[in-house]
Formats: structure tokens, C-alpha cells, sequence
């Protein structure tokens, strides 16, 4: 085990039978048994949400159920990593004001994982987000943000969204892509607050990866960047805790 902190995945589609992650319960229980050996004590569980396809009522039912399946079993298999339940909501227009994010946050928290266009970022984009963060009151967490660079060709929106109060989400499995691990590195070097997440959906092509991302970036950066990236996990669920 990498680091000595307390090690949290803060994205995973793990939950059983919600959408394109684990399908079954037995599923799940297999990637928690590769989150446990990877050491980590915590996994976040953020099913994708698409406000175009979905209501956050429904969402939220099914969320529940497939929670319920998962902790009935944990309560006699102690050593599963504990689950908390958020959510992955997809940008979508108007979310600035949408009253529906803060049940969509992280459960107990004001923390919300967002995932942001695939595609050239714009001004409006930069508005609804700074409105989350302003007007709502919530604390963003950008999803896989290595995932968008690629996509901004005009950088000065990609900059100004990533001075916002935030906090940057990043994937283990991006340090197997060239371009994506440069990105990375270039924000762990300019010293952007960054936390981890495997984005895990199965125990094959997408499992949870938390250690191999590790291992990249302690054998670049040393373990402090692992020490300051749990360190930070551990602030901003405490520190974001609904008062
Ligand atoms: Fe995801």
C-alpha cells in the first residue's frame, strides 16, 4: 500500500444495477474487494445523473434501492470499505440555478462531482459553474478534469473555470495516456487542489486502479503528493459537511 493517509475513492460507478458500472451485487462486492487490497477505506459512490434523461426523484429511488442491497451485505462482511453515496451530474443548461444539486451532493456534504462537457468550454459554461459555487452555495468537484483538456483549443475558459473555488478530481487509469499524465503532472505542479478517483465500472476494463495512479505519481512527485492528495480527500469531506 502506497502513502499512509486515509486513502478515499471519490468517484465510482459501483453501485449494482443503476447505470453502465457494476451490474450485479456480486459485482460491487468484487471491487470492493479490489478497493480493499488497493487499501482504501472509503469509496464515494456517484452513479452518472443526466437531468435530460432522468428526474433526481427517480434517480434518487434508484440510488437507494441499490444502496440498500450493498450495506445489507455489509453489515456482515465487515471488512468492506465504507460507501458513501453522491452522484456524477452531467452540465447541463440552466444548472446554475437548478434546485435539484443539493440532493445530488455528496450524502452529508455540499459537495457536488461534476462532469463538464466533452467538448470546447464557453463562456456560459464558466457562468453556470461560478453560479453553483456563488449563488447555490456548493462545492464543486470537477470530474477526470484531464479528460476535458484536449478539448480546449481557446484555453482562456479552461482557466478561468479552474481558478474558481474547486476542487479538481483526477483518474488513476488517465496515467496510462501520455497527454492526459502531462496534464496531471502540470497541475499537480502548479499546485492545484487535487484529489483521486478510479471511475471504476467493472472488475475488467474499467476496475478500480487507485494503486497503479499511485505508483505514477509517487515515482514522479515522491510520497508527499500522495500525503497532501489524501490529506486533502480527508479536508474537503469534513470541511464540507453540512452544517
Ligand atoms: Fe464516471
Amino acid at each position: 500500500m502506497i502513502g499512509v493517509k486515509i486513502m478515499i475513492d471519490f468517484h465510482s460507478h459501483i453501485l449494482p444495477g443503476i447505470d453502465d458500472g457494476s451490474q450485479t451485487v456480486n459485482e460491487t462486492v468484487e471491487m470492493l474487494r479490489m478497493e480493499k487490497q488497493q487499501g482504501c477505506v472509503k469509496v464515494i459512490a456517484t452513479p452518472h445523473f443526466y437531468a435530460d434523461y432522468d428526474s433526481a426523484g427517480r434517480f434518487l429511488d434508484k440510488r437507494a434501492e441499490a444502496l440498500h442491497k450493498v450495506q445489507a451485505l455489509r453489515e456482515q462482511e465487515d471488512w468492506m470499505p465504507e460507501i458513501q453515496a453522491g452522484a456524477e451530474v452531467y452540465f447541463f443548461s440552466g444548472i446554475g440555478r437548478a434546485d435539484i444539486l443539493p440532493r445530488l451532493c455528496v450524502e452529508g456534504t455540499s459537495l457536488l462531482l461534476l462532469e463538464m462537457p466533452f467538448a470546447q468550454w464557453t463562456r456560459d459554461m464558466a457562468r453556470e459553474v461560478q453560479d453553483i459555487i456563488k449563488k447555490q452555495g456548493l462545492d464543486v468537484i470537477l470530474a477526470h478534469v484531464e479528460r476535458f483538456y484536449e478539448f480546449q483549443k481557446d484555453k482562456k475558459v479552461w482557466n478561468e473555470i479552474l481558478e474558481m473555488p474547486l476542487t479538481l478530481q483526477i483518474n488513476a487509469g488517465a496515467m496510462r495516456d501520455r497527454k492526459k499524465r502531462n496534464c496531471i503532472f502540470r497541475l499537480l505542479k502548479e499546485g492545484y487542489p487535487v484529489i483521486m478517483g478510479s471511475d471504476c465500472h467493472n472488475t475488467s476494463t474499467r476496475p478500480p486502479n487507485l494503486e497503479t495512479g499511485r505508483e505514477t505519481l509517487q515515482k514522479k512527485f515522491g510520497d508527499s503528493v500522495l500525503e497532501k492528495i489524501d490529506g486533502l480527500g480527508e479536508q474537503v469531506l469534513r470541511i464540507h459537511e453540512k452544517r
